[in-house]
């Protein structure tokens, strides 16, 4: 880490108390309340969340599919076809990745803040990626898209690291913990993610479930809290919230609420150090409220994204598709990311494309050939890509970067 990132770490900090800001805990050590939430596929890998980490936060690098990210992989692995050991080969060279990710992120970390990993619980490779994950090393693990009642087991041997579910109501945080506690462990955090605000996949049962008024951070975070304290736990378990956070303001209305920290992925996402495409960043960053739509992904859950030229035509031909949905022989990929995948298994009421071969393309800054996610909210500096250090003085700090456009230099 150079030495200005260093300073810059303490000056956040200083930012972050002067505003009234209250550090969370987590593991028993005080962290900045800011989060930069996993995405997939190949987003937040290691020079994001080593970035972030190294200015105090917590930054959490997606585990799926990241051999995208180091050409030596793809060139081993992206030919491969009809081979019996395809999917192993692909599954080790991902691994391999991660390690490499993970390194990466420490070295940028410079020692300070958190690296955490995220693994989608709906991933086939789910097991193999939180134990890799663990033996090189993470601090946290962040596991969405599925509830991980099996986490405390796997996790059994590495007890420093620290447990974080992605739930998005005081009913999934109920069941977590109570399946949980009978394994003798909690969860060392819970991210609270509104399905009506984030990007990506959404933890609600159906696209029209996605405006209950039970998600709302007014609602649902008192009702955990209240569920803590009926189950002789509180103060035990710090909540993050995500989706659509943007600004000081929303952070301090949310630790008066009772959240301890608050995740953010959009506004990370379309940061100088992210990791995909800069064309990627841009089509977030570009894109207007009437362009953000949501549909049902390959893995059967919501998801959120921006409507580019291929979501546009894939939702005109969704129905069709759909009514055509079959079973087919192999996966796409070859490598069967997704345990349930609404293409490869038939199922007609879940999504009907490749979603590991969309996500690569939007990496890679393909419009006509990407599935582009986003959340729901206005980005904090309109369409410009700006440092994450920039985006973290004005989360912790308020303090708006000098020559926006558009605005007199701050
Ligand atoms: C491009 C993109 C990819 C994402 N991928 C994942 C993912 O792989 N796993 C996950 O748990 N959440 C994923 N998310 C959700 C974020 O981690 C975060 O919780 C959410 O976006 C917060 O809402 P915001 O974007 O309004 O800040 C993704 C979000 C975006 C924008």
């Amino acid at each position: 880490m150079d030495r200005s990132s260093d300073e810059t770490a303490v000056a956040l900090q200083a930012l972050s108390r002067d505003a009234g800001l209250r550090n969370w805990r987590l593991k028993g050590v005080e962290r900045l309340p800011v989060i930069q939430g996993g995405m997939g596929v190949g987003v937040s890998a290691g020079r994001l969340a080593g970035t972030v980490a190294g200015l105090g936060g917590m930054g959490t690098i997606s585990a799926v599919d990241l051999r995208r990210l180091h050409p030596d992989l793809m060139a081993r692995t992206a030919h491969l076809n009809a081979e019996p050991d395809a999917g192993q080969r692909i599954d080790a060279a991902n691994l391999e990745a991660l390690g490499r990710e993970i390194a990466r992120a420490r070295e940028l970390s410079g020692g300070r803040g958190l690296v955490a990993v995220n693994v989608m619980k709906a991933l086939t490779a789910y097991e193999a990626y939180l134990r890799h994950a663990m033996t090189c090393g993470i601090d946290a693990l962040v596991v969405g898209a599925g509830l991980p009642l099996d986490l405390p087991e796997l996790a059994r041997d590495h007890p420093e690291v620290a447990l974080i579910p992605i739930l998005s109501d005081a009913r999934g945080v109920q069941l977590v913990v109570r399946k949980w506690e009978k394994k003798g462990r909690l969860p060392d955090a819970i991210v609270i993610e509104h399905p009506r605000l984030a990007g990506g996949h959404l933890g609600a049962a159906k696209v029209a479930d996605l405006q209950d008024p039970r998600f709302d951070f007014d609602v649902a975070i008192p009702q955990v809290l209240e569920f803590f304290k009926t189950a002789g736990i509180e103060g035990r378990i710090p909540l993050i919230a995500a989706g659509g956070i943007g600004s000081l303001e929303d952070i301090r209305r949310l630790q008066g609420i009772g959240a301890a920290a608050v995740q953010l992925g959009t506004a990370f996402a379309v940061t100088a150090e992210c990791d995909a495409h800069p064309a990627f960043k841009q089509v977030l960053a570009d894109a207007k409220p009437a362009d953000i739509v949501e549909f049902v992904s390959t893995a059967g859950l919501p998801a959120r994204a921006v409507r580019t030229p291929w979501l546009d035509k894939y939702l005109r031909l969704e129905e069709r598709l759909q009514h055509k949905a079959h079973k087919k022989e192999s996966c796409t990929m070859r490598f069967d990311c997704l345990a349930h995948c609404g293409l490869r298994d038939g199922t007609p009421s879940w999504g009907q494309f490749c979603i590991d071969k969309t996500l690569g393309h939007a990496l890679e800054g393909h419009l006509d050939r990407g599935l582009f996610f986003r959340g729901a909210g206005a980005l904090p500096f309109g369409s410009e890509i700006r440092p994450v250090r920039d985006l973290m003085r004005w989360l912790l700090g308020g303090i708006r970067p000098a020559g926006l456009a558009g605005e007199a230099a701050a």
